[in-house]
């Protein structure tokens, strides 16, 4: 089990960041209850499913750094990437920052999501949300498709991004998952899991919609196959669907920095 934190949207940030700090602190990994509503979450499933085209699916490698700033689809199909680590994986990866169109009609809630992150890492209520800070920081706001069929991320914990992380000077690397889809209804079978004291929790089976997933990047997560005994549908109409609003840098602001990126070891 995860530790169950309930908060509500009025909540002033520091209500919210020691409620939530607090749940945190015993296993490094908690779920945050009452924040986003049912129907929030719901709406923004739909705008995806209304506004969704396959057709703008780019390839797995070769993007540019300008593109993810942009609408930028792609589907993330097995384990070579940028960084050189094998990470095998089966997921459509949908960057929709916030300045960009709201194809999807997800802004509000992304923003909110934002909102409640600078507030538990204790930034100013606006930073990186509608444009890029001083410092380069952004807000990657995506989301992540695993495909009925076997859409899957192999267990792994995110130590690229943690050395990215510290380099970058935040604060605590959390992440921050919120599902738009439901097991039960959009799929049946696997989900996303965090390993904890040798336990692996399926959190999927312990969200209620609206729900917010937060756990250490330095924790061992990864999603099992979803609903591996269907046949595979690429579309967005079933599947897992998860949103994210990470805090990015982008590091061509700082060419030590970028150097440094580029050169991390495999
Ligand atoms: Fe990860």
């Amino acid at each position: 089990m995860l530790p169950v934190i309930s908060v509500s949207p009025s909540m002033g940030a520091a209500e919210l960041r020691d409620a939530i700090q607090a749940g945190l602190a015993p296993k490094k990994a908690a779920i945050v209850r009452g924040y986003f509503l049912e129907a929030e979450v719901e709406n923004g499933l739909q705008g995806l499913r209304r506004s969704f085209d396959a057709s703008r699916d780019q390839a797995t490698i070769g993007e540019t750094p300008d593109q993810v700033m942009t609408n930028f689809q792609k589907m993330n199909i097995g384990g070579i990437f940028n960084t050189r680590i094998y990470r095998p994986r089966f997921l459509r990866a949908i960057y929709n920052p916030i300045w960009e169109e709201d194809i999807y009609g997800l802004r509000g809630l992304f923003c909110k999501f934002a909102g409640l992150r600078n507030a538990i890492l204790d930034y100013a209520p606006g930073y990186a949300i509608e444009a890029i800070e001083e410092d380069g920081s952004w807000t990657a706001s995506r989301l992540q498709h695993y495909p009925t069929g076997g859409g899957f991320l192999v267990e792994h914990v995110d130590s690229v991004l943690a050395s990215v992380h510290d380099w970058a000077g935040y604060k605590q690397f959390l992440q921050f998952l919120l599902p738009l889809s439901r097991k039960g209804r959009d799929f049946t079978r696997g989900g996303g899991y965090v390993c904890i004291d040798g336990e692996k929790i399926i959190i999927d089976d312990l969200m209620q919609p609206g729900d917010l997933a937060i756990y250490s990047g330095l924790i061992a997560h990864g999603v099992d196959e979803i609903d591996p005994h269907k046949p595979l549908q690429l579309g967005v109409d079933s599947g897992r669907v998860v949103a994210f609003a990470n805090l990015y840098k982008d590091f061509r602001k700082n060419a030590a920095m970028d150097r440094r990126y580029r050169e991390i070891p495999a």
